[in-house]
């Protein structure tokens, strides 16, 4: 039985049966946006910061969406309720559509929605416990006036290459620079790290996504009493940081052992066990959940 639930504009439909024509100009083009939610005890995590952000990538686009929010949320739950074993990785994509061999979009009049749910990928015991290997890509992060990070597009080839270095030196992540030499985000994930006992991550000027549990995790520091401080970071800042991790929706807090070759001092160090820690929190906190 496939692990997957799928669905296309509204119909459940079995994976195998999940096709989207080739004249969609998500295929086409990667002329598409999308976002990936969790659930915390079978409930929708931070599903209105996720929509938020579809809302923000549409508009970047000027991509109609066909469906308001809480239609959204009814999609996520039922396909959260659709699919076998306890917590869900839900991801709805909403592409221009289909239309004529063209790049310009004016001939697609009907966005396509998909969902595909998938059980809630583990990520190994150990990269929580003593860190994660992330490499410094050589492929640099799409400028901001280029296609800019902060869409979250089906537009991956930047990141497909990035992830691609990352296997290959047997690293778990790639943490990508601008070109301008700085930090920017890894491939899926954002980067934050401790100096001084204090919080870094690249600003979102720096060209990257708002990653949701980027802010979650900025918000709990602050509520923490750490300082944080967003702003532009080089590679070699990082490399000399006393402590790195990486956030996503799927990953929450996973601390980094090692950039490349060079071990960082701690991992998981401190400030990152405090945080991971309180994260569990924000993962149970009520207004964080939709039922
Ligand atoms: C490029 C990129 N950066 C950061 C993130 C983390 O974002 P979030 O915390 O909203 O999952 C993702 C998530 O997939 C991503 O694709």
């Amino acid at each position: 039985m496939s692990t997957y639930v799928t669905v296309i504009n509204g119909r459940f439909v079995d994976e195998k049966d999940a096709q989207v024509s080739v004249l969609d100009h998500g295929f086409l083009f990667g002329d598409s946006i999308y976002e990936v939610v969790r659930t915390v005890q079978g409930k929708l995590f931070g599903a209105r910061q996720h929509l938020k952000r579809l809302h923000a990538s549409a508009d970047a686009l000027g991509l109609r969406l066909p469906l308001m929010d809480e239609q959204f949320i009814d999609l996520l739950r039922e396909m959260h309720r659709r699919k076998p074993g306890s917590e869900s990785y839900l991801r709805v994509i909403v592409t221009r559509g289909v239309g004529e061999l063209d790049l310009h979009p004016a001939s697609c009049t009907s966005p396509t929605v998909i969902g595909i749910a998938k059980p809630l990928p583990q990520w190994p015991a150990e990269s929580y416990s003593r860190g994660a290997k992330v490499i410094l890509a050589g492929v640099r992060r799409n400028p901001k006036n280029a296609t800019d990070p902060a869409i979250k597009s089906g537009n991956y080839l930047n990141n497909v290459l990035a992830i691609v270095e990352a296997r290959a030196a047997g690293a778990a992540e790639a943490v990508m620079l601008n070109v301008q030499g700085h930090v920017t985000e890894c491939t899926t994930s954002n980067v934050f790290m401790v100096q001084g006992g204090e919080l870094h991550t690249p600003d979102l000027g720096e060209g990257l996504l708002a990653g949701v549990t980027r802010s979650f995790v900025l918000e709990l520091a602050r509520k923490l009493s750490l300082r944080c401080h967003e702003r532009a970071i080089s590679a070699s800042e990082l490399l000399a940081a006393d402590e790195v991790f990486i956030t996503s929706s799927t990953r929450d807090i996973m601390p980094v052992a090692a950039i490349g070759d060079m071990a960082l001092r701690h991992s998981p160090g401190p400030v990152t066990k405090r945080l991971m820690e309180a994260f569990k929190t924000v993962l149970l906190d009520p207004s964080n959940l939709i039922a």
